[in-house]
């Protein structure tokens, strides 16, 4: 999420200029004296000094800036992407889809198991809780072995400590070249304020983990049976460079997958927009596809009357739009995107958008 620290204004004020004059804005800008606390921590060997290819607007050319430079960025509030390690994502043409009306009539069958689940993932233990899931007693997944072949999970290693998380539901005979619809969240690791700091965030119950999480477990649980290859991702964050989703991104475009779709699911509470309980569908066109947004849109508005009882409303990131959240890895890989976050009300519930997610995930997935 973008935030504007008030004392930065001025600052930021000049960065906005240079964005749109499309001049790279900051390097000369940041601070250097911070973040040296990571001595007195074991565990911690950044090297500060070293040089990131790091790119603050899929509009912009990416530059080169210290670590360090990165670390100031962030406390500013600016979103960026870190793409040393993966510097050609989106050098290959993707299929571009278009989106039958969505249609299923399954959705509803589902909510009933949403209630069912237990309170919290531990996200400090993902791999270990999903697999303790999938091979647990409960629901009636782990006794069907039809439906059992048609998962998989994958804990991706990285070069950094934290995995990313894959889970499949194939449909038995699904080819290698069926597209996929993918659902994403980040595994919210990221204090903004200083990353060698602990984030209070992980395992709160508001983070988009947990909703795609619940939507997962809802359509094992009702026995759904995707007929296009449907996939949630819980990217590694990673000090917020986006390194999760942009190495599962590459990976895909080097092994030429297909992708229906993605939708990252993020609960962030958005600060600009009205009082209302909303689903803010983000509409930057330098970070998600128009096809597939407009697409999100319809699947809320035959929602809206019956289950998700939510209006929609169109929203910009403000400022500088930097690459927010993974879906902008997968948008410059060049597949279709959408996004959406929460409006600023304080007590929205977290089970529409569970509901969201569930039917995005049979609507793209049930063709
Ligand atoms: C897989 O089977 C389903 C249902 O039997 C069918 O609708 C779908 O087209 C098949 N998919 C492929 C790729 O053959
Ligand atoms: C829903 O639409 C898809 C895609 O056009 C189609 O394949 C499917 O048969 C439809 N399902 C129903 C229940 O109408």
């Amino acid at each position: 999420m973008w935030m504007l620290p008030s004392a930065l204004g001025a600052f930021v004020f000049v960065t906005i200029v240079a964005a749109q004059s499309n001049q790279i804005p900051l390097v000369s800008q940041l601070g250097d004296s911070q973040f040296e606390n990571h001595k007195n921590l074991p565990g911690f060997d950044l090297n500060l000094d070293a040089l990131r290819l790091v790119q603050f607007s899929l509009d912009q050319e990416p530059e080169w800036i210290t670590e360090r430079q990165k670390l100031a960025a962030k406390t500013m509030g600016f979103e960026y992407m870190d793409i040393t390690e993966t510097p050609s994502l989106g050098v290959t043409k993707k299929l571009q889809f278009s989106y039958p009306p969505p249609n299923s009539t399954f959705i509803t069958g589902v909510f009933p198991y949403l209630s069912k689940v237990e309170a919290k993932a531990n996200l400090e233990h993902l791999t270990s809780y999903y697999t303790w899931y999938y091979n647990s007693g409960t629901g009636r997944a782990s006794s069907d072995d039809d439906q059992k072949s048609m998962i998989t999970v994958e804990s991706v290693k990285h070069s950094w400590k934290q995995n990313s998380i894959i889970i499949r539901m194939r449909p038995v005979n699904a080819s290698e070249s069926d597209p996929i619809t993918i659902l994403g969240a980040h595994i919210d690791s990221l204090n903004k304020e200083n990353p060698y700091f602990g984030a209070p965030g992980a395992g709160d119950d508001s983070s988009g983990t947990v909703a795609i999480l619940k939507a997962y477990r809802g359509l094992l649980l009702a026995d759904y049976r995707p007929v296009s290859p449907l996939e949630f991702h819980f990217y590694a964050a990673e000090e917020g460079s986006l390194f999760g989703s942009q190495a599962i991104a590459s990976n895909y475009e080097a092994t030429g997958k297909v992708v229906k779709g993605m939708k990252q699911f993020d609960m962030t509470v958005f600060h600009k927009a009205g009082t209302r309980e909303q689903i803010a569908v983000i509409h930057n066109a330098n970070q998600v596809n128009a096809e597939l947004t407009a697409y999100l849109i319809l699947i809320i508005e035959r929602h809206r009357r019956s289950f998700l009882s939510i209006k929609h409303v169109k929203e910009f990131y403000p400022g500088p739009p930097g690459p927010s959240s993974d879906h902008a890895s997968w948008f410059k890989a060049g597949y279709q995107t959408c996004h959406s976050i929460k409006g600023a009300f304080k007590n929205a519930k977290p089970r529409k958008f569970i509901k969201l997610a569930v039917a995005f995930a049979i609507e793209m997935s049930n063709y």
